[in-house]
């Protein structure tokens, strides 16, 4: 048996131990997967103890850049987020930190039969949320990306320091009307049930998709806005939940479980 887990602070709620118990029973992995509660001035401790025995583990709020800080070696993209949401134990005994967030959005897209080679994109928020999804998302050959925030000076920095890795602008709200392929959300005004102050001409009607990285029961304020525009397709985070978490099992495993039923059956949960 091998012992993994995620880490944050509340962790009674999180997905992440029911997702990965699917992927163990469908992949025939013997695996145990907890949720790891650690004190919010005691996460070091709490995860040195952890990998006595453990073997690998996920990070969440509010955990995710002390475990950046905590790990022995940064994979490429977990250095470009400076956020670690995998821990993983390598042979030697040292900690391995990666991230897969970016991995889980642009799978969730591909998933989703999104092309994002040569396309226009949005994406709102320039905080750890965007940081985390840059780097895949880049990876995948758009035209432009463009970073949309209410603090333009946050979305100038960002797109400076991506772009090394592909064509990247920035843009405050009001700067923007023209419509686009793709806009993503990735910012926490929806945890709120806020709307970023966006142009209604941003979506052009049957065309541009509509994402945004939260989740839940009901469709998100984000995506009601751009389904009254027209938009020809609006997704939701949860796929890129389940998706990141296929990403961390892969790595942690060297198997890719199969998320469809899995995202299914968590849907039908909500
Ligand atoms: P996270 O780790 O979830 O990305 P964060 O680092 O606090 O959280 O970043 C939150 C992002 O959501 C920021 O880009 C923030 O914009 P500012 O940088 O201008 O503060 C954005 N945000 C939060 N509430 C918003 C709202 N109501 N409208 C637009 N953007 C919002």
């Amino acid at each position: 048996m091998k012992y993994y887990g995620v880490f944050g602070n509340p962790i009674t709620h999180s997905k992440s131990p029911l997702i990965h118990s699917l992927f163990a029973e469908q992949t025939g992995q013997a695996i145990s997967y907890e949720p790891l509660l650690a004190p919010l001035d005691g996460f070091r401790e709490t995860a040195t103890q952890f990998f006595i025995n453990g073997s690998g583990a996920n990070v969440t709020v509010p955990f995710k850049e002390q475990a950046f800080a905590l790990v022995d070696q940064l994979s490429e993209r977990a250095q470009r987020a400076k956020a670690v949401n995998t821990l993983k134990k390598l042979a030697d005994g040292s900690l391995l930190g990666d991230n897969t967030d970016g991995a889980g959005l642009v799978n969730d897209l591909l998933n989703n039969q999104v092309v994002l080679a040569g396309k226009k994109i949005l994406i709102l928020g320039a905080g750890g949320a965007v940081r985390g999804v840059l780097e895949p998302l880049l990876a995948q050959g758009p035209a432009e990306v463009c970073i949309v925030n209410r603090t333009v000076e946050k979305a100038e920095q960002l797109a400076c320091e991506f772009a090394d890795l592909g064509h990247m602008t920035a843009a405050g709200y009001d700067w923007l009307d023209a419509p686009v392929d793709i806009i993503i959300n990735g910012t926490s005004a929806s945890l709120s049930g806020e709307l970023p102050p966006l142009a209604d001409t941003l979506v052009k009607a049957g065309h541009t998709l509509c994402y945004d990285m939260m989740y839940g029961k009901y469709t998100t304020v984000f995506n009601q806005w751009a389904q009254a525009q027209g938009a020809a397709r609006t997704l939701d985070g949860l796929g890129m939940l389940v998706e990141q978490a296929a990403e961390a099992f892969y790595v942690w495993t060297g198997v890719r479980p199969n998320p469809t039923p899995v995202l299914e059956q968590l849907r039908a949960q909500l």
